[in-house]
């Protein structure tokens, strides 16, 4: 994380939501090259809209090792995310930044 974001990634507005906490039981991912290094991670958290809202998920971060970048792995962590929450039953992922970028 450090390498693909920068130090500043801790002074993040969604990354003070997430401190001290845990990501959703079974939606924390990393990818992993053929030595067993890890190229990437994504993850999801629980979050509440609102006071006493509905429930749903808030991702982040999304990272790729810089030297691994452009060959897919960030596009294929997104989708097992999104794919497994499904499954899990959840029913919005929510995200901050750009959305056409996602
Ligand atoms: C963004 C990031 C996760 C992409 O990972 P990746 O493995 O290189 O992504 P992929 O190879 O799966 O490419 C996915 C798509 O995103 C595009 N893309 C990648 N980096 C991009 C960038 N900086 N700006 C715009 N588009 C970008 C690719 O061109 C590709 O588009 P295509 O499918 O239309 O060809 C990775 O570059 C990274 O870790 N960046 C720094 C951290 C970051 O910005 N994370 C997102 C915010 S939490």
């Amino acid at each position: 994380l450090d390498r693909a974001m920068g130090p500043k990634r801790r002074k993040k507005s969604s990354e003070k939501l997430r401190r001290g906490r845990r990501p959703s039981e079974g939606l924390a991912f990393v990818a992993r090259d053929a030595s067993g290094t890890v190229a990437g991670t994504v993850r999801l958290w629980d979050v509440v809209l609102g006071e006493g809202g509905k429930a749903a998920l808030l991702l982040g971060p999304l990272a790729v090792d810089p030297a691994l970048k452009n060959a897919g792995i960030g596009s294929a962590l997104m989708r097992q995310a999104v794919t497994e929450a499904e499954r899990l039953g959840h029913a919005a992922i929510l995200l901050v930044g750009d959305a056409p970028y996602y």
